[in-house]
């Protein structure tokens, strides 16, 4: 390769410092790679290119689970490398070199069942700074689509863990080489099955990350698509008795709100304790004279408390939480979503016909046999990450309308149950946070403010961070920096809401989110500034 000579630029607004020399940089072509990976035999260099300040770079044309290419780059290189990972499965992942590298890595993740490599949150990430990487998996399909697994155990395996072990630690070797220095610190941040990512990383090679940043994780498989399954079914067929009409969801949802947002002690439209809400479902109820476009029969408002409530099987066996009140539901039971079914039908049964309305416990019994892909954490004991002084922050929507939010309190308590035993203060190195009213990974319906600059999340305008208010308190990967390299952890992040989820727009509302347990109270004042909230103990 051909080293070259380049300044190493800092970004300002990070204000974190680290010991800085000149950079080497080596050339941005195909010949540096395929000499970095000289000694890899499963590995080969896909493409390389260079990309300019403002340039954009992706696959869009063939990435089924990514079709938009990043933009707005910094100037850039820009790798993808295939990785044979069996004899019948391969996995590929992209890196981004910025010319202007923070000395750090980040690595980011996936959605759903789908893959492909992400490079439109790459491309966000790269803006601080940072190496960015993605793999794709190991397949090429969209988030809902798992019928590429069908008789793939391999396939599989490199979805569960094996192509993101695999891509970060050879991303690492490129970085490393690429810099001619070593990476300072390795971070991770993502959503939904990216919070599983990370977390099952994190459990099995602890020396991957110093820092994830996990958003509303797909933690819990084989459970999660045994409920997204169990959800459409319950609604499942059209025009069954009890059926509920997507153009009643509306209805269900906002006489939640109307009942449960008083119930928290503001009347702001926003639900920020849903768990503690006393819900008559009975209101929702046809009388006579009453159109039926507004209410429920009663054979509706059962469907409504199924969806609500945890699905309990056989022997009063808990499988899942149900969604919380006032989450929309129209995400999974105006149709059965096919992240439930594919993966009971293609994962686990492997039959190309299958009638859907026959699923039941003893499917979740066998998935739990089979456990495909390995895919949750087989360890809830961290130990080995926090005692290399790993940080762990997840983050979850209180209103998140596809991974009920009860889950991640389902992975709190299953992780203290085996940590605090052993004398370990949990807020030492994993701190969980809800956010009011947001839904799956962003976006809320009600007025609440969700956008902290977290994985898959997006406003109008912003190209990375949090226009405005770049800093610690307010942007998720600069609150994880501080935590990791200055050891000042977050005690709450502040989440904003732009006007119309448009940065020109300017700022509708902030407020603080708050350390799990602990939960952000109206104290008076303009309830839109962060100052009239405070994070109380419940108790
Ligand atoms: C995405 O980027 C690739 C690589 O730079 C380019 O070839 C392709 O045309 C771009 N596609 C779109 C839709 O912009
Ligand atoms: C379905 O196929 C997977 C491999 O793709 C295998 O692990 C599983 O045991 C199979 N299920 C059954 C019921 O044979
Ligand atoms: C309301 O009732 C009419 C007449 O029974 C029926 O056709 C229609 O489907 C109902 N609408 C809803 C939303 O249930
Ligand atoms: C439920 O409990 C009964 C009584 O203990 C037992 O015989 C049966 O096998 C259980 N069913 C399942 C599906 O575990
Ligand atoms: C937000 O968008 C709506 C239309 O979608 C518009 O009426 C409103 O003025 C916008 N809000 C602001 C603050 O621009």
């Amino acid at each position: 390769m051909t080293p070259s000579r380049r300044g190493f630029s800092l970004l300002a607004a990070l204000s974190l410092s680290l010991a800085v020399d000149a950079v080497t940089q080596c050339s941005c072509t195909v010949d540096t790679f395929k000499q970095i990976l000289a000694g890899n035999a499963a590995a080969s260099v896909n493409y390389v290119a260079s990309v300019p300040q403002g340039g954009s770079f992706g696959d869009a044309a063939t990435n089924l689970a990514f079709p938009t290419n990043a933009t707005d780059l910094p100037a850039l290189c820009a790798v993808s490398i295939h990785i044979v990972s069996s004899p019948t499965s391969s996995y590929n992942f992209g890196v981004f070199l910025p010319e202007s590298w923070n000395g750090r890595i980040m690595t980011t993740g996936n959605g759903g069942l789908g893959g492909g490599i992400n490079y439109p949150d790459m491309g966000k990430f790269s803006l601080y700074g940072f190496a960015t990487v993605s793999t794709d998996t190991g397949h090429n399909s969209n988030a809902v689509d798992g019928t590429w697994a069908l008789n793939q155990p391999e396939m599989i395996i490199d979805w569960g863990w094996r192509a993101m072990h695999g891509s970060v630690v050879t991303a690492k070797e490129i970085v490393n080489a690429f810099y001619g220095r070593s990476i300072e610190y390795s971070y991770y941040a993502s959503c939904s099955t990216g919070g599983r990512q990370g977390i099952k990383e994190l459990e099995l090679y602890p020396d991957s990350f110093d820092g994830v940043v996990a958003g509303a994780p797909a933690w819990w498989f084989p459970r999660l698509p045994a409920s997204t399954l169990k959800q459409g079914l319950y609604n499942y067929p059209v025009g069954k008795e009890g059926y509920i009409s997507p153009s009643l969801f509306p209805a269900i949802v906002a006489e939640m709100i109307k009942q449960c947002d008083p119930q928290d002690g503001l009347v702001d439209g926003v639900i920020n304790d849903p768990f503690s809400c006393n819900f008559d479902f009975n209101s929702l109820l046809c009388l006579p004279g009453q159109a039926n476009s507004s209410c429920l029969t009663a054979a509706q408002i059962s469907t409504a408390r199924q969806f609500y409530s945890n699905f309990v099987d056989v022997n009063q066996t808990f499988i899942f939480p149900g969604v919380s009140l006032g989450v929309d539901p129209s995400l999974v039971l105006s149709a059965v979503s096919t992240l439930g079914s594919d993966y009971y039908q293609y994962w686990v049964l492997n039959q190309t016909e299958w009638d859907i309305t026959n699923f039941d416990y003893a499917d979740i019994q066998l998935a739990e046999e089979i456990n495909p892909g390995q895919a949750a954490p087989s360890d809830f004991d961290l130990s080995s990450f926090k005692d290399r002084g790993g940080k762990l922050l997840q983050y979850h929507g209180l209103a998140d309308n596809l991974i009920a939010t009860k889950s991640s309190f389902v992975l709190y308590d299953n992780i203290y149950e085996k940590m605090a035993p052993q004398g370990v203060d949990l807020d030492d190195f994993y701190r969980l946070f809800m956010i009011p009213g947001m839904q799956h990974c962003s976006g809320s319906e009600m007025p609440a403010p969700w956008y902290i600059g977290g994985g898959s999340q997006a406003v109008t305008g912003a190209t990375y961070s949090v226009p405005g208010y770049m800093d610690a308190k307010h942007d998720v990967i600069l609150a994880m920096m501080e935590w990791v390299e200055r050891g000042v952890a977050p005690d709450e992040l502040i989440a904003t809401k732009y006007w119309n989820d448009t940065v020109s727009e300017g700022v509708e509302v902030q407020r603080p989110l708050c350390v799990y347990p602990k939960q952000a109270k109206y104290i008076g004042g303009n309830p839109s500034v962060p100052s009239s909230w405070k994070c109380k103990s419940l108790y």
